[in-house]
């Protein structure tokens, strides 16, 4: 049997993905642009084995629940073509061992809320493509990879790097041009801290992928946002690169704020902020002006949990506020860490 392991953190898009030009492909309506977190706390961690004695078909585990791999599916559609690859590297190697005719066995876990507007698709499929190019030991760079991460999950073609990111829109109808690439790395602005505040963990009522579909076919507002963005996929990749965290701070509120309002605009209309997000967006707003100075920006998914941009120098204030207006924030410091990463028992049969 051959194994591999790999994590993949989650990233959070300072210019919003919301939109998609083709829906199979996976091609969005905009380019976007994000910061990949750590590591060390929100990740998924996928485990794929391949073996000659599996039973014929391939199979996977979420978080140890078994889900069905369908062969035209997101999923389907990423082995198929990291399975290609490898293939091209056992015709040109014959003695490369054929695993690339084997089934696969595949087991993520994420230590995070599911489909909770947290970015587990972008951690998820990330994992899934990275250890997958792991056990086939492909040469593809992550570029190449992130075409086929982003055919699993738009903003996971953005989880294959670290740092700053941009997913490129592109304009080849193949969508070869499509693809993630680094900014900046993290070491080029060592400062930035984001802070995640889980407002909810339950499942979203509306999938990105639906939601979004509902926006392309419903929103007129949309059509404004696609005017504005690349002036500021512009702007905000110069405020990184010259550390500017005011302007970095004001784009980032205004790109989540507006692509709430195009969720909005989409009928019917689609609600991911609940009362206690909004009031996060009064809290920073307010630490904002009285501090004189844009010292925190806030960011929301597709779900109510907010990110919380801010240099190190300032966090601590941030922290600060955040405790004393949501005083249950401080009691679950760390509601990722129990989360278990066994492989479950049922990925060990044939
Ligand atoms: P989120 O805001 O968490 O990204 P989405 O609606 O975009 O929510 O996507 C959630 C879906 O992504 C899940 O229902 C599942 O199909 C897929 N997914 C999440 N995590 C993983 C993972 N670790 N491995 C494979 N697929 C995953
Ligand atoms: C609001 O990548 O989850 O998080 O491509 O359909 O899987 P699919 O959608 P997904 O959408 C992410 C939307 C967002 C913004 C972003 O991450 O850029
Ligand atoms: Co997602």
């Amino acid at each position: 049997m051959y194994e591999a392991t790999v994590s993949a953190p989650v990233n959070i898009a300072c210019i919003k993905y919301w939109g998609k030009r083709d829906t199979k492909l996976i091609l969005p309506t905009n380019s976007s642009l994000s910061v990949t977190l750590d590591q060390d706390h929100l990740r998924s961690t996928t485990t794929s084995r391949v073996d000659e004695s599996f039973e014929k078909g391939d199979r996977l585990w979420l978080n140890g629940k078994e889900e069905t791999v369908k062969e035209d599916g997101r999923l389907g559609v990423c082995i198929k073509e990291l399975r290609n690859w490898r293939k091209i590297e056992e015709d040109k190697n014959s003695s490369l061992p054929k695993l690339s005719q084997w089934p696969l066995r595949i087991a993520s876990y994420n230590n995070f809320p599911t489909a909770a507007g947290l970015a587990s698709s972008a951690s998820g499929l990330a994992a899934l493509v990275a250890s997958l190019a792991k056990l086939y030991e492909l040469p593809q760079s992550p570029s190449e990879l992130s075409l086929i991460a982003r055919q699993g999950s738009g903003s996971a073609c953005r989880s294959l790097f670290g740092g700053y990111v941009a997913w490129r829109e592109g304009s080849k109808e193949d969508g070869s041009d499509s693809l993630a690439e680094q900014v900046a790395s993290r070491e080029d602005w060592p400062e930035m801290r984001a802070l995640i505040c889980v407002v909810s963990d339950l499942k979203k009522g509306t999938s990105s992928t639906s939601g979004m579909q509902r926006t392309v076919e419903t929103s007129t507002l949309l059509k404004e946002r696609l005017n504005i963005v690349p002036g500021r996929m512009e702007e905000i990749s110069k405020t990184i690169k010259s550390k500017d965290f005011e302007n970095f701070a004001k784009i980032t509120m205004k790109d989540s704020n507006s692509f709430h309002s195009v969720c909005l605009d989409t009928s019917p209309p689609i609600f991911y902020l609940n009362d206690v997000s909004k009031s996060i967006i009064q809290v920073i707003e307010e630490l904002n002006r009285s501090s004189g100075e844009i010292i925190a920006a806030y960011t929301f998914d597709a779900g109510p949990n907010a990110v919380i941009y801010s240099l190190e120098k300032n966090i601590g204030k941030v922290l600060g506020v955040i405790n004393k207006f949501f005083p249950q924030a401080e009691e679950s410091k760390d509601p990722f860490k129990t989360k278990s990463e066994d492989l479950p028992e049922s990925f060990n049969q044939n």
